[in-house]
């Protein structure tokens, strides 16, 4: 039996990598502060090490108490905790460190692994803590790895663009899907078109383990849906899902400016479209669900959660003002 250790694991992405390897025959340690609500308890295939990942000798207990094959990194948010990680599980078969798409550092469609530049980060970002350093942050994690494969390690990158799916904290799904349950008519900025990459969970969730089996030591993988749809064709897919029907209503920046919005108000909103090539994570032998049934499980386990993405309304009266003025156009 493989031994997979998950750093996190009760949330989202580490939820559903768990619950991966568990369905692909494998005994899984996750190793956590405990913080949050552990929905393995009952599960006797998994064991749990609670302690910090940031303090060095908890790291270590981690590794010395599951005695990986591999190790799957959901919480390496500086440089230096893949430094560490890196050098911990120096001798594990694979090591996975979760990046992310944002490390990308130019606007290119699409983005691919070794050939669209990567954010620079300087010593000062790497230890900053704000949203704005993050993308560096991670890009100096993926250099980590590139560093650590040539010194022998099996590191290796996984990048996702923005996740969805069950379990997602983040709501930022939730908003979307709130409205689509509860209004005829929905503002979406823009003409509709905008494309935002996006990957569901569980498959990204499969991505860890087919690089950890199949991947090389010091290389990177994009994931996200093979296939990508607008922000527009997301709603309908949402709406079939729901088996209802939405009026989606564009406006532009002018007609947003009479509800005092811009587009920067609407979530998995983006001028510029992000796309990431998934072509090199596929030749791995990595697939993806369908959009719909990716869709029909969201959706799903949305109604039975009390997420509605309230952090992100940008307020239904505002909504309604530019609704009124395009009603008069
Ligand atoms: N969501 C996205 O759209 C997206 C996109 C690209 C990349 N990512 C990457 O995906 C990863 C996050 O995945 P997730 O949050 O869904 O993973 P998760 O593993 O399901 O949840 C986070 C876990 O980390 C634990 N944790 C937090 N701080 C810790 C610490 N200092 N020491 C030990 N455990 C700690 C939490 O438990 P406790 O609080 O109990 O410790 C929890 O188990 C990040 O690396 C993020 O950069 C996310």
């Amino acid at each position: 039996m493989t031994h997979a250790l998950v750093i996190g694991g009760t949330r989202f992405i580490g939820r559903h990598t768990v619950e991966e390897f568990l369905a692909h025959d494998y005994d899984v340690t996750i190793f956590n502060r405990g913080n949050h609500d552990n929905p393995f308890a009952d599960d006797e295939r998994v064991d749990h090490v609670q302690g910090d990942r940031t303090d060095d000798m908890d790291l270590q207990t981690a590794s010395l108490a599951a005695k990986p094959d591999v190790v799957v990194d959901c919480v390496a948010y500086k440089p230096a905790e893949v430094e560490r990680a890196v050098e911990v599980f120096s001798d594990v078969d694979a090591y996975v460190y979760i990046s992310s798409g944002d490390a990308y550092g130019r606007e290119e469609i699409p983005k691919r692994e070794g050939e669209t530049p990567m954010r620079p980060c300087t010593p000062d970002q790497a230890e900053d803590d704000s949203g704005e350093t993050y993308g560096n942050r991670k890009a100096e994690g993926d250099r980590v790895v590139f560093e650590a494969a040539e010194s022998g390690v099996n590191a290796m990158s996984v990048r996702p663009c923005i996740v969805y799916g069950p379990h997602d904290y983040t709501e930022r799904m939730d908003y979307w899907l709130n409205r689509v349950e509860n209004y005829d008519r929905i503002v979406v900025p823009g003409d509709g078109q905008n494309v935002w990459h996006r990957a569901y969970v569980e498959d990204v969730a499969s991505a860890l383990r087919v690089v950890a089996e199949e991947g090389e030591a010091g290389e990177v993988y994009n994931v996200g849906d093979r296939r990508l749809v607008t922000l527009e064709e997301m709603l309908d897919l949402a709406a079939d899902a729901m088996d209802t029907d939405v009026d989606v209503v564009h406006a532009g920046e002018r007609e947003l400016a009479v509800g005092g919005l811009d587009t920067s108000k609407f979530v998995l909103y983006r001028d510029y479209p992000h796309v990431l090539d998934t072509n090199k994570l596929a030749s791995l032998g990595w697939e993806s669900t369908s959009l719909e049934t990716a869709m029909a499980r969201t959706v799903e386990e949305h109604r039975e959660s009390e997420r509605d993405g309230a952090e992100y309304d940008p307020g239904r009266e505002a909504e309604e003002r530019v609704l009124g003025v395009l009603d008069t156009l």
